[in-house]
């Protein structure tokens, strides 16, 4: 098992810094040509022996805010090591009443509301021009399978925690949260969720050919709702540790599963995102 390679990458956010039982193997902090990840990236072994890359998004003390987060080499850094799969992790704010804090949702769509000033392709500042396919933003087959497995992982906690699918994320730039205004716009564009992290991260999984899925943990409620007070920091902060647990025992029992389904025949229900860019370069 010691030379198993590297296929699953965790992105930890806000509240999730490690996942449990894991045996730690090394850490590394490979330079790419974006520079380094947001935090050496941890190695480390199920009990089954399978091994995974675990990263923490906002670094190590949540030094790094979401508008700064080098998200180019971080999925190079993940990359590099072998990894062909992702599952992210980030706290977000609710658009949707039946979506309460504590909630999980694997969301399908997004909805790019970040201002331009995060690199969003690993081809800017050079003269390749490439188009990569984003209408399904992840992976389509990762989710599917993740949805059941979380779900089960969920119901075995018996905390009553729920979650929900087929949700669109809206990606706002931060640090400051919406006005009531935009909160409510979200939702009438068919906004579900709100977050600052999951772009450009999953823009550039799909330049990377890599597999990403998010699994959103909803900390609040955004500022839309007229008899709620406006979202505030301290009150994301009260549900993320709550979130967090859950999430850790979420990863810790879909692992060895996803890493099973990687190394055999269904590795091909995966991996539609290799050669995903094969067509994306004007000739
Ligand atoms: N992350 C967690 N809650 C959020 C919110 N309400 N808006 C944007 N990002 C968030």
């Amino acid at each position: 098992m010691a030379d198993e390679k590297v296929l699953i990458g965790i992105i930890g956010g806000s509240g999730l810094y490690h996942v449990d039982n894991l045996t730690f193997v090394k850490s590394v902090n490979p330079e790419t040509p974006w520079g380094h990840p947001s935090s050496p990236i941890t190695i480390a072994a199920l009990p089954s022996g399978t091994q995974i890359a675990f990263l923490t998004r906002h670094g190590v003390g949540h030094s790094i805010n979401p508008s700064s987060v080098p998200s180019r080499a971080n999925l190079a850094a993940l990359k590099s090591l072998g990894v062909r799969a992702i599952i992210a992790f980030s706290a977000v704010g609710s658009l949707r009443e039946e979506i309460s804090p504590g909630s999980f949702v694997i969301p399908t769509q997004i909805i790019d509301r970040t201002k331009g000033i995060r690199p969003a392709s690993f081809f800017e500042g050079t003269s390749i021009v490439a188009h990569a396919m984003f209408g399904d933003p992840f992976s389509n087959k990762l989710v599917k399978w993740l949805e059941g497995r979380v779900q089960k992982a969920l119901d075995a906690e018996g905390r009553g925690v729920k979650l929900f699918t087929d949700k669109t994320i809206v990606c706002m730039e931060g640090p400051q949260f919406s006005t009531r205004a935009e909160s409510i716009m979200y939702r009438q564009w068919g906004g579900d969720l709100i977050n600052m992290s999951v772009l450009p991260e999953a823009k550039l999984a799909r330049e990377a050919e890599l597999s990403y899925a998010l699994i959103a943990t909803a900390t609040d409620y955004d500022s839309w709702r007229p008899q709620s007070d406006a979202v505030t920091a301290a009150e994301v902060f009260k549900t993320l540790k709550a979130n967090a647990d859950t999430s850790r025992l979420v990863a810790a029992t879909v692992l060895d599963d996803l890493q099973a389904a990687l190394t055999n025949d269904e590795a091909s229900i995966f991996l539609e995102e290799v050669g995903g860019m094969k067509f994306s370069i004007m000739p």
